[in-house]
């Protein structure tokens, strides 16, 4: 690997971290009455996306549907198999309980968005379309559902109020 593409992929890294961040930000500005500073933070956090997009580009790290539900199903099994749980190995290690439950309920979400994905590129290999439905993603743990909220999030116990659709 040249020295520029792990540089790209550093730099895809830190774009793509400084974007969420600093989403999170505006949310804190706007709970905290500062509007404009709000929209500073999303600004900003727009220009991180465009940045993020070209290095990954550059990379070549955005290709067909099939490759990329492919290269997703990867990702999600490497962190529910492999990261994850060392991770809460160590977290258990050092008595860090919330970096626990916090490693320990994405683990647990990752392992459904890798059936997710999996069911979906088997689908798109047998060129069958997906029904059309709305997915439900649970905010305090990040459980993701497809057609409806459950009462109940099956991982965290959140009511249902606590879903968020997404289109
Ligand atoms: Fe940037
Ligand atoms: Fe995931
Ligand atoms: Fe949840």
């Amino acid at each position: 690997m040249s020295k520029s593409t792990e540089n790209l992929e550093t730099a895809f890294a830190g774009e793509s971290q400084a974007n969420r961040k600093y989403l999170f930000f505006a949310e804190q500005a706007d709970k905290e009455g500062h509007r404009q500073i709000a929209r500073l933070f999303r600004a900003a956090a727009e220009a991180e996306t465009v940045h993020a997009r070209k290095h990954l580009t550059v990379l070549e790290g955005i290709r067909s549907t099939g490759d990329n539900l492919q290269a997703a199903v990867g990702g999600e099994h490497y962190e529910f198999t492999e990261m994850y749980p060392e991770f809460i190995r160590q977290a258990e290690a050092e008595g860090e309980s919330k970096a626990r439950t916090s490693f320990d309920l994405a683990n647990q979400v990752e392992k459904v968005h890798h059936v997710l994905f999996k069911a979906a590129l088997d689908m798109l290999e047998k060129k069958q379309a997906p029904e059309d439905k709305t997915f439900y993603v649970c905010q305090v743990c990040g459980y993701t559902v497809e057609g409806e909220a459950p009462d109940k999030c099956p991982i965290c116990g959140a009511p249902k109020v606590k879903f968020k659709p997404v289109d």
